[in-house]
């Protein structure tokens, strides 16, 4: 039995593929950003079903997404072809933004417009399918929250909203000011991370019925190549599940994200062109129970209780 290509990403969401593509790291690509490389990523994705990508504003040294842009300006009968997702929030010290004296959060009415207008800009695009709150912040006042992303909705700039690491009780709290649903809870999410099995996270978006994203899917690469005893244990037991399903240990990684009832979305995070196509083989991979549990036991080194 195969995972769908596409899923709806809450009851009164946006339709996007099952696997998502993250541009954090484009501009660290060995090929570099430039339009020509940036256009072959976006058709290797589209060409295998993955029509959603996940920016924010900070990522690329607030880069990332003009790099993007500009190979939509190039084509820009792609946008149609696709679900943009980007981030507000996180504010970097960083030449490009000479204002910020120390890394914070602004969640302000102003900053959260003028975040999207640059996102927009910067995207070469009139609207965003979904805007996340980045990072939870102290300061976050829901109420002015509220009426800065119904002004965004309004104007049709936002179709959807939803948040990144946030806890339960935050979500919660936020989504009752909200005059719109939150369409996804985008956590890291991997063997090495387990819990937003146990604290809530996922039982919240499964209560909510909404699907959420998960990133660093393969632990940001820790899982292929680190040294910790975790890390050892969780692929030796992936090196057995490999040769058992005839599958990469990403593509099994990917597909152990799948196989939890949430309808988790991992954003996918190589540069590599051949590792997104063989990604999208990760759908068609259906993990017995026990070889999931057998990963999760190599995570915590133990049986489950
Ligand atoms: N909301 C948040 O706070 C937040 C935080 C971090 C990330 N994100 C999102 O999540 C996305 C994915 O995160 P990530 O880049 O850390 O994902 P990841 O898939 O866990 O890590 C990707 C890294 O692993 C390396 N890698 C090593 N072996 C690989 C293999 N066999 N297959 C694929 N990759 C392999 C890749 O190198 P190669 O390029 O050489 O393949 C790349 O450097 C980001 O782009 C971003 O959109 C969100």
């Amino acid at each position: 039995m195969s995972t769908p290509l596409r899923v709806n990403m809450a009851v009164e969401g946006p339709e996007v593929s099952r696997l998502a593509y993250g541009v954090w790291r484009i501009l660290k690509d060995p090929e570099g950003a430039g339009v020509q490389r940036v256009l072959s990523k976006i058709q290797t994705c589209l060409d295998c079903g993955i029509t959603t990508f996940d920016h924010a504003d900070v990522y690329g040294g607030y880069r990332g997404e003009e790099a993007f842009g500009a190979a939509l300006r190039a084509h820009p009968g792609l946008r149609q072809r696709m679900e943009l997702v980007t981030k507000c929030g996180i504010m970097l010290v960083d030449p490009a933004r000479p204002r910020n004296r120390l890394k914070h959060y602004d969640y302000s009415r102003q900053h959260l417009l003028e975040s999207v207008e640059c996102s927009l800009r910067n995207l070469a695009t009139d609207h965003v399918d979904v805007l996340l709150l980045h990072r939870p912040s102290p300061l976050l006042d829901p109420d002015e929250v509220a009426e800065a992303l119904r002004l965004l909705v309004d104007q049709g700039k936002v179709l959807h909203v939803g948040v990144s690491n946030f806890t339960p009780a935050q979500v919660d709290m936020l989504a009752s000011r909200l005059p719109m649903p939150l369409v996804t809870h985008q956590v890291e999410l991997h063997p090495l991370r387990l819990e937003p099995f146990l604290d809530g996270t996922l039982d919240q978006c499964l209560r909510r019925r909404i699907s959420p994203m998960a990133w660093s899917p393969l632990a940001g690469g820790r899982l292929m190549s680190g040294q910790g005893e975790a890390e050892a244990r969780v692929r030796a037991v992936l090196l057995e599940l490999g040769r058992k399903y005839g599958a990469e240990l990403d593509q099994l990684l990917y597909a152990w994200l799948l196989r939890h009832p949430s309808r988790i979305i991992p954003i996918l995070g190589t540069n590599r062109l051949e590792r997104i196509t063989s990604a999208a083989r990760a759908l068609t991979l259906q993990l017995e129970v026990q070889d999931w549990f057998a990963v999760w036991s190599a995570s915590t080194g133990t049986e489950v209780p």
